[in-house]
């Protein structure tokens, strides 16, 4: 019977962010400049960290790795919303559909542990400098990346697997420009309640390194302030403030959107769900690199490298 209903579904429809040709039209500009952005500046980072020698520890190669995440994470669903807009398209296919939700999960969960693992970095490099490299050895760095890529992908495996199973029997609209969990798990017509317990347990698992985040944070304010110097606390303020701006964005929009129940969705949902799908990895790079002198001078290198003057 499952099967018989599930060979109807050949594609979903993407109703997209608000379903109004005219503001899809906005949405289509917004995301033309956008994506770019978000590819050149991630890539911009990733390479002035390569090749400059000066930026060739632990900080850099987790930013440099967070920028990677982040021009993953975007081109999941962008290119894709982009080339639909252009072709007056709004199918995907069932597997683009699963594929596009497992990478969604997948890189958002491997970067909400970069995050953390980043603010950690931080937090020992100001409070214990003097174990600072035994601590962040290559080979813990190693670890810390790779657990982040294992646990985001451990973490996306149930909900595609498991989406996958439902059927659909007929319902094809998903409520928002990708494939999204909810709005997917909205349009089955199996019993759900496995599915969203999973999904419940899946945003645990991504809020964790807030946690982790906020100990970090709370731990630099607390040996920046031991040690009264009016520039410095300003200068941890400042940093540490713009850091905590783009991560209150990132997990407040996240888990605002799904540690909901399910019946209270709607398309409206889908303007949400820009903040961390387009904005965030955006923002990252420049929230991170921007305030940073180091950065600036490996990327004033890089460019004057390749436009000779
Ligand atoms: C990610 O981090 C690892 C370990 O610190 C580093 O070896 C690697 O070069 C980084 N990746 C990128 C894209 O910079």
């Amino acid at each position: 019977m499952r099967e018989e209903n599930q060979s109807y579904i050949l594609d979903f429809i993407l109703l997209g962010i608000t379903g109004q040709q005219q503001q899809e039209d906005v949405f289509f500009i917004l995301f033309l400049f956008v994506y770019p952005i978000t590819l050149i500046g991630n890539l911009l980072i990733i390479l002035a960290i390569r090749f400059d020698v000066h930026l060739h520890n632990p900080m850099y190669f987790f930013l440099a790795n967070l920028s990677f995440v982040d021009i993953l994470f975007s081109s999941v669903t962008i290119p894709k919303m982009l080339t639909n807009h252009l072709l007056s398209s709004k199918v995907i296919s069932f597997g683009g559909c699963i594929t596009q939700m497992y990478f969604m999960i997948a890189l958002g969960n491997t970067d909400s542990y970069i995050l953390a693992v980043m603010a950690y970095d931080r937090a020992v490099a100001i409070s214990r400098p003097l174990h600072y490299t035994t601590i962040m050895s290559p080979k813990s760095c190693i670890l810390l990346i790779v657990g982040s890529w294992v646990i985001g992908n451990t973490n996306a495996l149930p909900h595609a697997l498991f989406t996958a199973r439902l059927s659909f029997c007929g319902n094809q609209e998903v409520a928002n420009f990708y494939c999204d969990i909810t709005p997917l798990l909205k349009l089955s017509c199996s019993d759900i309640h496995f599915n969203v317990k999973m999904m419940y347990l899946g945003v645990t698992v991504f809020s964790v390194p807030l946690v982790c985040i906020v100990i970090s944070y709370v731990r630099v304010f607390a040996t920046v302030l031991r040690v009264p110097s009016t520039k410095g606390v300003l200068k941890a303020f400042s940093t540490c403030g713009s850091h905590l701006t783009v991560v209150s964005l990132y997990y407040g929009t996240v888990m605002g959107m799904y540690f909901r129940p399910l019946t209270s969705y709607s398309l409206k949902d889908a303007v949400i769900t820009v903040m961390y799908i387009a904005v965030t990895p955006m923002l990252n790079p420049f929230i991170y690199s921007l305030r940073n002198r180091d950065m600036k001078a490996a990327l004033g290198k890089l460019v004057s490298k390749r436009i000779p003057s």
